[in-house]
């Protein structure tokens, strides 16, 4: 037995926006341009009733169309080297792994050093009672961007001059670009890790985000992303109380901690005090079925999933980035 939590005092205030929503209902000549066509308007994309191997050769022709082709073969290579996903066919892979009863909050894939700009996910089936993707439009004019903080990894490198070989290291094993990556006055340090160079201090640090350049749109946007929203206890919360708010929050009979319930606690390091909501003006709610293929810019919207009681059926949703 679960029960849903209904709590009358959450105002749920980021509206449901069907108009964002492109729905394509079959797969013919002339869908690439559509889907391409609406994301240069900031819509989501819906394509119904594709095939696995249709949604590899639409993703790749969508990311072509943005250059982002490169992008999306390097992120596939990418995705069993670090270990927590699994290749599924060409360009799609395994979602992250995720205990009975959690929720995914929502962010955008990655780090503003990773820059990933276009997301899709296909869902091989879906037969939960739960597992809904909310699909968030992000407000690029939140006053909350000033609070919020992305964790990055930093350097302090003192009077030493690096080689190039150190530099590339740095690079390659942290993703520390110099000179841009050198701490700041106003970085505040969480904690030392390990350096590969002697010499040089490595440090993750919370910053102020920053806008990053939207090759869908042309335009500089904020992104939510996962270092930013993985890491600030008020984002696991924040999206708690939306799934609350739209009586979609499930939960076994004998859970009392609801931290629990969400996939990023262990990560998460600071309250950033942000009024969540705030963060995004419209969204998308849509529980993807078999054969459902979806599109949306990385930057300018956020994914999250709604959790789903275990026994009551299985969910299979692969993912794609470039
Ligand atoms: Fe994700």
């Amino acid at each position: 037995m679960n029960t849903v939590i209904e709590s009358p005092e959450v105002i749920h205030s980021v509206p449901e926006d069907t108009a964002r929503l492109t729905v394509v209902d079959e797969y013919v000549a002339g869908t690439v341009e559509q889907i391409v066509r609406a994301l240069k308007n900031d819509q989501v994309v819906l394509v119904r009733g594709v095939t696995q191997k249709n949604a590899d050769d639409i993703m790749f022709d969508v990311a072509r169309s943005f250059g982002l082709d490169h992008k999306l073969e390097v992120e596939a290579g990418f995705a069993s080297v670090k270990g927590h996903r699994e290749n599924v066919g060409k360009y799609f892979m395994t979602v992250n792994k995720r205990d009975d009863y959690h929720f995914i909050p929502a962010h955008c894939e990655g780090s503003s050093r990773m820059r990933m700009q276009l997301a899709s996910f296909y869902a091989v089936e879906n037969t939960t009672d739960g597992g809904a993707s909310i699909l968030l439009n992000i407000n690029a004019e939140s006053a909350e961007w000033g609070v919020l903080r992305e964790l990055v990894k930093k350097c302090k490198v003192g009077s030493k001059k690096l080689s190039p070989f150190e530099i590339m290291k740095l690079k390659m094993m942290h993703g520390i670009e110099l000179p841009g990556d050198l701490i700041a006055e106003q970085d505040v340090i969480i904690s030392e890790g390990g350096s590969p160079v002697d010499g040089v201090n490595i440090f993750n640090v919370l910053e102020q985000p920053k806008k990053v350049y939207s090759v869908i749109l042309e335009r500089d946007c904020y992104a939510y992303w996962d270092t930013i929203a993985s890491y600030d206890f008020d984002s696991g919360e924040g999206y708690l109380d939306l799934l609350r708010s739209l009586h979609m929050l499930k939960i076994p009979d004998d859970m009392r901690d609801f931290t629990a319930l969400d996939n990023a606690y262990a990560r998460r390091v600071w309250k950033s005090g942000a009024n969540y909501n705030s963060l995004f003006t419209s969204k998308i709610t849509q529980k993807l079925m078999a054969g459902d293929l979806v599109f949306l810019n990385n930057l300018s919207w956020a994914h999250s999933t709604s959790n789903w009681s275990p026994e009551s059926g299985r969910r299979k949703v692969l993912a794609a980035f470039a």
